[in-house]
């Protein structure tokens, strides 16, 4: 059986027999229409930091502004995708590996995909970053103490993990590699993020700098000379923002 750590050999040792294809559409094609710059934000942090909860706002957030966005949730690729992984090092090699291959999909879909799972290892969050251009990827790190984490202990996990109910959990019996220079650092323990989350969409949430001055630029068609836009809510696409307020008022 094949499992992560006991890859199968690589097919292509001799001459190879596949080759890439030559698409007529590519990244920028697909990303011009939807009037956005396609971005991964990885989200990382131990498990109860809140990147659940954090990247569900910040996709709230970027959808009100008319952009095109998906969620690469650790949990919930977990029932699908990834439902053949464990919890050893290996299967988290692996999970990371396939979260990225899906992300850079979906960024040359032409989407902003916020992807949001533990990924404990710098050296697969780095090279989930080289996968991609530099200016597409932004490393968050979702930060709140291994405390703290485990005074909220959301689904019980820390507890059934003290327990020795739990092999490998991070932070417990399995090491958690913090960031050493995200883009993005959150401290989760220094703002309720449920508060953030359970509150009204107006006024939204700030978000932070680097968000700030990305939705600003898409705002301004990318072309604003590097000035930063604080009203980066309204897309430049007029059919954009018509949905929007279909879908606002939807809701209410
Ligand atoms: S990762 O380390 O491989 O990136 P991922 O984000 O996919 O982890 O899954 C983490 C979630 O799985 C946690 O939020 C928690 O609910 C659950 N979980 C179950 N077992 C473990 C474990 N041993 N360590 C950490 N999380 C676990």
């Amino acid at each position: 059986m094949i499992t992560p750590g006991n890859a199968a050999p690589s097919r292509m040792l001799e001459a190879p027999t596949i080759r890439q294809h030559s698409l007529t559409l590519g990244k920028n094609s697909r990303s011009q229409i939807k009037s956005q710059k396609p971005l991964i934000l990885w989200m990382t942090g131990l498990s109860g930091a809140g990147k659940s909860t954090v990247a569900d706002r910040i996709e709230h957030r970027l959808w009100q502004c008319g952009h095109h966005t998906m969620i690469l949730d650790g949990d919930n690729l977990r029932f699908g995708l990834n439902k053949d992984l464990t919890f050893t090092d290996a299967g988290r090699v692996e999970n990371i590996r396939r979260t990225a291959e899906v992300a850079k999909l979906m960024l040359d879909a032409g989407l902003i995909v916020i992807c949001s799972l533990i990924s404990p290892f710098r050296r697969e969050r780095t090279e989930a970053r080289q996968l991609v251009g530099a200016d597409e990827f932004l490393e968050v790190f979702v930060d709140a103490p291994l405390d703290e984490c485990m005074r909220r202990d959301p689904k019980g996990l820390y507890a059934r993990a003290l327990a020795g109910q739990i092999p490998n959990f991070t932070g417990i019996s399995s090491p958690y590699e913090p960031p050493d220079a995200p883009e993005i650092h959150l401290r989760t323990d220094m703002a309720d993020v449920d508060t953030l989350a359970g509150q009204d969409i107006r006024p939204p949430v700030p978000l932070p700098a680097r968000l700030e001055l990305y939705a600003g630029e898409r705002a301004n068609g990318g072309t604003d000379g590097g000035r930063r836009s604080r009203t980066p809510c309204f897309s430049a696409h007029p059919r954009a923002n018509r949905a929007r307020e279909a879908a606002i008022s939807r809701q209410r």
